[in-house]
């Protein structure tokens, strides 16, 4: 199919409602969306429209059987007002390998990369200019197929929305490392960005939290020890000079963020070291006094510093500073406002794209 995508604009735009010095997260919605269907075996009417209700049937597929995946993203300017995306590419990569797992058709990834800049385009006043801030972009693709009946559904709509982002406070975080709950392992969904692994988190996630804890820990679901990812991000360890991540095993989410800060810590001249990790090795290594940092990476939040990991009765203590996290975030964040070459050739400009 063609990336032609029709426009139809909204007659007033809701931007002068929002308050750039004080978002809330999550709740504000640009003006317009991305929408395209999928019937008779191809993607077919791709548009951009005022953000509306979407009808729903009541036995629509994805909200029996969850065919239903999703992206996050984010839109950044650059000093002059330019909007970026950062390695959108990859993305649109991930959404299939999602679409794949879940039995959903592919989505054309120059249509994917397309609608984001038409729709980063139409919506450029949206975007907070200030630092740490972004659009937040939510592509997303659910069977809407009204049947009763356990198969691949016909139907799809394959949906960008888009929400402005304040910065997030970049406070340190405590982990509560999960031992009765699994996210995920291999041969299941966890490297799909699937709505149903974020379902199943999310009880845990409420435990770890009304004891204090701003995430989970997941840990593997064999042995409970070996060190998976966050609730929302990947994770990274210093010990003793090194920089250790725990490597694809088949079960963890392969973050964007992560590969870019993999490829940056290198870049910076760090050993950078993908291998299992046991939740004891980073206690024997906070005791002994080897362990030096550790941070989260995603698109929410960037770079999370983290202070403490709760592992059953105990805390271990991880550190107060981070300063390789820190350094990490800035140039990240730099190279996302324009302030520091894009040497990496991660951005994607959009200031090109005429929206009819
Ligand atoms: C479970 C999980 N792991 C890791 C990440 C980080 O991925 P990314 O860096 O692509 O945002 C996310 C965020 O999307 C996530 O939900």
């Amino acid at each position: 199919m063609s990336n032609n995508i029709s426009i139809t604009k909204v007659e007033k735009s809701r931007v002068d409602t929002l308050d750039f010095n004080n978002i809330p997260l999550g709740t504000t919605f640009t003006d317009h969306m991305f929408i395209c269907d999928y019937e008779n075996g191809q993607w077919v009417n791709p548009r951009i429209e005022p953000l509306a209700l979407i009808p729903t049937h009541p036995a629509a597929m994805a909200l029996h059987y969850g065919q239903a995946i999703f992206e996050g993203m984010k839109a950044t300017v650059d000093a002059e007002g330019n909007p970026m995306l950062f390695r959108p590419n990859k993305n649109a990569e991930r959404l299939n390998f999602s679409a794949d797992r879940m039995g959903m058709p592919d989505f054309p990834e120059s249509l994917f990369v397309e609608g984001l800049k038409q729709l980063v385009a139409l919506e450029k006043s949206w975007i907070p200019p200030q630092d740490g801030s972004a659009l937040y972009l939510r592509p997303f693709m659910y069977a809407d197929e009204p049947f009763i009946g356990m198969r691949a559904a016909t139907h799809y709509k394959f949906i960008i929305i888009a929400s402005p982002a304040g910065p997030f406070f970049s406070k340190r975080i405590k982990l509560w490392a999960e031992k009765k709950y699994i996210r995920a392992v291999a041969g299941g969904t966890g490297e799909a960005k699937a709505a149903g692994n974020y379902a199943a988190a999310i009880r845990p996630t409420e435990l770890a939290k009304s004891k204090g804890y701003d995430q989970v820990l997941w840990l593997d679901a064999v042995e409970h020890k070996y060190i998976q990812e966050v609730g929302t991000m990947n994770i990274f360890f210093k010990i003793d000079g090194k920089i250790i991540t725990p490597g694809r095993d088949g079960a963890i989410l392969d973050g964007i963020t992560r590969i870019s800060v993999m490829e940056l810590l290198k870049h910076k001249g760090f050993e950078v070291v993908e291998r299992p990790i046991s939740i004891d090795e980073v206690k024997e290594a906070s005791n002994n006094g080897t362990l030096e940092e550790a941070f989260g990476t995603g698109t929410a939040v960037g770079i999370a510093y983290i202070q403490d990991i709760g592992l059953n009765g105990d805390v271990i203590h991880v550190s107060n500073e981070s300063p390789v996290g820190l350094d990490i975030n800035n140039t990240l964040n730099g190279i996302k406002t324009g302030k520091i070459e894009d040497t990496f050739n991660w951005m994607v400009k959009i200031e090109k794209v005429l929206v009819k």
